[in-house]
């Protein structure tokens, strides 16, 4: 498997990564995947200019330019060979000896990996089971940081009690996937919380935006961002998560009771094959 350093081919199999990389010791920096389809990056603008983004909440400074991050992400596709598949970029703060406060005159290191990736099939066709689990991260979940303890605590019991994905729980209300944002329709409207500027307690997905601002436009349908309860996702008459690795995966069941009818919705399939249309 191949990756790259500050743009540089190396082997993922070798030790490229140095011990005092504040990545690595602090979790000190920012991420992004986006998919290849067809040999093409999907949505890469807008998952470089969240990068950007993240870097600036960060103040970590941005010493690469959108092309030259683009080059990289093309490099990666035409070594592999990879035509389907997930590109992972990860920036951060740099190495320097380990002490808290920013060090001085560091520079952000960039790292890249490709790898193919899963085709969900099943998954988007007979859709997953749902969990709900406390939200023990921070309070930037708007920023794409790499530091994903509570994400990964919550996949992780998920996984344990049979699930695909753990809803979050934050306060009474449901916040976000671990790897995915969370939309519920209930009487034709589609509910999902709040992303920033109002809220900083979700991601702003990649894939939530097009679903808002280009499919259900598209399909005449409303959606209100509100912060709903587990309660009321249960008895919502539909669910999907979104992202860039899960695309759109119904869920139906919430803590092992079924979602509406229990089998994929009408909406739902909508919204599916309209985002398939999309990344084709
Ligand atoms: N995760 N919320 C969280 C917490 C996420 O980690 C992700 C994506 C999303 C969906 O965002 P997008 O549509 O831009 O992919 C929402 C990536 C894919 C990951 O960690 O692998």
């Amino acid at each position: 498997p191949i990756g790259l350093v500050d743009g540089r081919l190396v082997d993922l199999n070798e030790n490229v990564v140095s011990m005092e990389d504040r990545g690595y010791q602090f979790g000190d920096g920012i991420y992004e995947v986006t998919r290849v389809y067809n040999g093409r990056c999907f949505a890469l603008k807008q998952h470089m200019d969240r990068a950007y983004r993240s870097l600036r909440e960060l103040r970590i400074p941005a010493t690469y330019t959108f092309d030259e991050l683009k080059s990289f992400h093309e490099l990666l596709i035409k070594e592999s060979g990879i035509t389907e598949g997930a590109i992972y970029m990860q920036i951060t703060r740099g190495v320097a000896p380990r002490a808290h406060g920013f060090p001085e005159n560091v520079v952000p290191r960039l790292t890249m990996s490709i790898r193919p990736a899963a085709a969900n099939t099943a998954l988007k066709e007979g859709g997953a089971k749902g969990l709900f689990v406390p939200d023990e991260r921070w309070l930037r979940c708007d920023i794409k940081s790499i530091n994903l303890l509570g994400n990964i605590l919550g996949k992780q019991r998920a996984k344990e009690a049979g699930c695909f994905e753990g809803l979050q729980v934050r306060g009474e209300y449901v916040t976000e996937g671990t790897s995915s944002n969370f939309f519920v329709i209930k009487d034709d409207v589609l509910w999902t919380h709040p992303a920033h500027p109002v809220s900083n307690l979700i991601l702003k997905g990649i894939t939530r935006t097009i679903i808002i601002e280009e499919i259900l436009p598209s399909l005449g349908l409303t959606v209100v961002e509100k912060p709903f309860t587990p309660a009321f996702a249960k008895s919502a008459d539909e669910a999907f998560i979104s992202g860039t690795n899960s695309e759109i995966i119904p869920i139906i069941s919430l803590d092992g009771a079924p979602v509406g009818s229990g089998q994929v919705g009408p909406i739902t399939r909508k919204i599916q094959a309209a985002y398939e249309a999309i990344i084709d």
